[in-house]
């Protein structure tokens, strides 16, 4: 399955630190697009999609929640907790988001504009795209 944990270097100075993303550097594409989630509550659950033609990077910036990342033969469960850690998801990787805790933010980098028709949000027609 094409995913990976990105461990991001921080410098922390005083109590506080700072983590520094960078294209074909620490993030493994050229970032065309970046979003963020916000406002999440603890019973909420987004994605239930894939991407045909889409890299991602998911770094929860603050609060934790649970990646569920399905290549239609094997779930995988990853929890974000820490501004650190970076998911890396490839294309036709179906995912679902839950467990969020509140006020949750999720901060994603894509490799492509926002394009619904590269979106698969049906899992049957996912499974039967593989
Ligand atoms: P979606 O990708 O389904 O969100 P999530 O995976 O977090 O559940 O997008 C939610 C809505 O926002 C959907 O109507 C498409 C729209 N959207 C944009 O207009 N631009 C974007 O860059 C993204 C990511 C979503």
């Amino acid at each position: 399955m094409e995913f990976k944990l990105i461990k991001f270097d921080n410098i922390t100075e005083g109590r506080s630190s700072l983590i520094s993303l960078e294209e074909m550097k620490n993030i493994p594409f050229k970032i065309k697009r970046v979003y963020y989630i916000y406002g999440l509550k603890p019973d909420e659950e987004r994605g239930k999609h894939a991407h045909k033609n889409l890299e991602q990077v998911l770094i929860c910036l603050h609060g934790s929640c649970t990646i569920i990342l399905d290549n239609g033969k094997n779930r995988k469960f990853v929890d974000l907790s820490h501004p650190c850690d970076g998911l890396y998801i490839g294309r036709n990787i179906w995912r679902e988001m839950k467990n969020f805790t509140e006020g949750c933010v999720l901060l994603v980098l894509a490799s492509e504009y926002y394009d619904e028709s590269e979106y698969i949000r049906d899992y049957d027609e996912f499974l039967k795209a593989l």
